[in-house]
């Protein structure tokens, strides 16, 4: 665990990042991690009294310069005008990280196809129309060396009951970043995505975890790691990959865990909990046993 930065002072000096969602929770951290390695930030999304707020509070916490900017992604026209503000301010842009997203849990079958869309078009809508936007942008400006960062989830290659929209859109914005990683290489654009596993916001307590529900299924509990995620570690890989120390890592999502998703993968994983040293004596007797029959 580590509460400081990872990356050399300076390290992403001249860089501007654009951070969709970059108001709350992990969106803001990275902000404030960038910041601090000399980038210059964009945030932007909905809510322009949240934004107003995370920029004057990162600024004086870290004297760097950051834009806010009201921009609804799932809206590609305001897409256009926001990179087109980014690009005014600090004449350029020159990573998008694509944070920004919506979800919450409930059954499937209790949704209305308008729930449905409302998570697809942030999430999976929202990821191509700032990609498509900032990637014309790029190849027209013949810029070489820019890059997008997507945030997903491990539940985009495993799916997940009860954030079905959530799962089908992250696994959307996966394919995404492996396709574009080859096709646009040759604009000199890298794609990555990180995977985080459970990382404490308000914004995803608030939805995926309400009430008793944090007590009953308390995720570090199930982490083999027995804890859950520190901002700072998420940021630290956040920088490592806008940064041009990642610049030979292209098409790759990271994942971010403790060993989560794997723990709930492996056949034999839950004998971690289920056994205990004495059943281990009995299960080895038993084992030897049948080998001798
Ligand atoms: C069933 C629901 C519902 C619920 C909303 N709806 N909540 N249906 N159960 N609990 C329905 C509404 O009735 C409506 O459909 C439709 O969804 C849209 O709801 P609105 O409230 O009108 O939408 P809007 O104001 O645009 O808000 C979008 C939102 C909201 C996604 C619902 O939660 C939001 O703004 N979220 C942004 C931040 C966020 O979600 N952060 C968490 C990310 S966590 P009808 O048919 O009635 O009109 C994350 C972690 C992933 O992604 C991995 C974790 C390990
Ligand atoms: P969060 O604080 O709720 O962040 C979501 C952000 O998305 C908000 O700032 C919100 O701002 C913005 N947003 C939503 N709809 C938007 C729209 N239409 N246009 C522009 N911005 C919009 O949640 P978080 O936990 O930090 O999540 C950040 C990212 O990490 C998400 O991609 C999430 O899926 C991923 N993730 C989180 C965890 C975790 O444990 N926290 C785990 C895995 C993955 P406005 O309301 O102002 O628009």
């Amino acid at each position: 665990m580590t509460s400081h930065l990872m990356l050399k002072e300076g390290a992403l000096e001249n860089k501007v990042i654009v951070i969709t969602g970059g108001g709350t929770g992990l969106g803001r951290s990275m902000g404030k991690s960038f910041l601090e390695l000399g980038a210059k930030l964009v945030i932007a999304s909905r809510k322009m009294d949240i934004l107003e707020k995370t920029a004057s509070e990162l600024t004086e916490l870290t004297k760097g310069e950051v834009l806010p900017l009201k921009c609804d992604i799932t809206d590609y026209a305001q897409v256009e005008r926001m990179l087109k503000n980014a690009c005014d301010k600090f004449g350029k842009v020159d990573s998008l990280v694509n944070n920004a997203a919506g979800n919450f849990i409930s059954p499937t079958e209790r949704l209305s196809n308008r729930a449905f869309d409302i998570i697809v078009n942030i999430v999976l809508k929202g990821t191509y129309n700032c990609t498509l936007a900032f990637g014309k942008h790029w190849i027209k400006e013949e810029k070489k060396n820019s890059s997008v960062l997507n945030i997903v989830t491990t539940y985009a290659w495993t799916g997940s009951a009860y954030v079905v929209p959530s799962a089908c859109a992250k696994a959307g914005v996966l394919a995404l970043t492996r396709s574009l990683a080859v096709e646009w290489a040759k604009y000199g654009i890298r794609f990555n995505a990180i995977a985080p596993g459970p990382f404490p916001t308000k914004g995803a307590w608030e939805r995926l975890l309400p009430g008793e529900l944090m007590e009953k299924f308390d995720p570090a509990l199930r982490n083999p790691l027995k804890r859950m995620g520190e901002h700072q570690e998420l940021t630290n890989l956040a920088s490592y990959l806008v940064s041009d120390y990642s610049g030979f890592i292209n098409g790759e999502v990271i994942t971010i865990d403790g060993g989560e998703w794997l723990k709930g993968a492996g056949e034999f994983n839950m004998l971690e909990d289920a056994a205990k040293k004495e059943d281990w004596d009995n299960i080895e007797k038993m084992v030897r046993k049948a080998k001798s029959e």
